[in-house]
């Protein structure tokens, strides 16, 4: 049996066509068109493809958006300034820091100021702990994305194990936040792996759901995986100028009964995730 291909693209489409929708409709209603600027400090590449991808879709989906490119050498203070100014723009609802920021800046102090009223990443603390309480403001892009993604298989996850590998900030802890959530799409059992754990093997095999997100090239192989899991795939990889995920696709499609591809599965829904909380930002900011 080969999986089905869960398609990240067509799947975003759809919800970036709903969002079009939606935005249309509260630009009617409001005279308000949602705002989002991000801010990409230095040059890495990656980081400037992503936002440039985040750009295009807000500007499809009819959201506006402003991106503010700062050189390397921008300092913390500088930057600090600038998302003050971002905080008290009333015509800015959503403010995006691309990261991994240069390592002379410390990440947190950065994401710490940001307004979590315009914190469409859910990366402010005041937003992870409404998380961890069950009571989200914003959920954050990529686990929210894999959620739906989830639901697209309709397989049941209540009661399920989920084993995510992985403990990012971005990724692992909060896609555990929301599939141990009670509700449609979660009410799993939840195990989060490491680069510390014991008997990782054995562990991944006897998941229902498997999320890989470490960034080690193929590193989920077919061995490991349970016949008929949901495999999620959220890395990147570039090997000998190829992009591969964390999951050997070609032999554990053979095994899984889904799986997202590299590239096309989780990266476009991130982003259709970042456009509803652009809007959902600019609802709650004008509401
Ligand atoms: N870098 C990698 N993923 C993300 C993301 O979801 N948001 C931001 N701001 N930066 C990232």
């Amino acid at each position: 049996m080969s999986a089905e291909i869960i398609d990240g693209k067509a799947l975003s489409a759809s919800f970036r066509e709903q969002i079009a929708q939606e935005v249309a409709q509260f630009k009617a209603e409001s005279q308000v068109v949602p705002h989002l600027t991000a801010i990409l400090v230095g040059d890495d590449p990656a980081s400037a493809v992503y936002v440039r991808n985040k750009e295009r879709a807000c500007e499809k989906a009819g959201i506006q958006s402003t991106l503010k490119r700062l050189p390397a050498e921008t300092t913390e203070a500088e930057l600090i300034d600038l998302v003050q100014q971002l905080n008290a723009d009333p015509e800015v609802h959503g403010i995006l820091v691309q990261l991994p920021l240069p390592k002379h800046i410390n990440e947190t102090a950065i994401l710490d100021i940001v307004n979590p009223l315009k914190d469409v990443d859910a990366f402010h603390p005041e937003n992870v702990g409404l998380i961890v309480q069950g009571r989200p403001r914003y959920l954050p892009c990529t686990p929210y994305g894999i959620q739906q993604m989830i639901l697209s298989t309709k397989m049941e996850t209540g009661g399920k194990h989920a084993v995510i590998l992985g403990r990012s900030e971005i990724v692992g802890k909060p896609m555990a936040m929301l599939l141990i959530q009670r509700g449609v799409g979660a009410d799993a059992t939840v195990t989060i792996c490491h680069s510390r754990t014991q008997n990782l093997k054995e562990i991944v095999r006897s998941a229902d759901i498997i999320i890989a997100a470490i960034g080690q090239p193929e590193f989920v192989t077919a061995d490991m995986v349970k016949p008929g899991a949901i495999v999620i795939d959220v890395g990147i990889n570039r090997v000998d100028g190829k992009l591969v995920g964390d999951v050997a696709f070609e032999s554990v499609k053979e095994v899984a009964s889904a799986i997202t591809p590299v590239p096309g599965g989780v990266g476009p829904m991130t982003i259709a995730m970042l456009l509803k909380n652009t809007l959902a930002a600019a609802r709650i900011l004008t509401g």
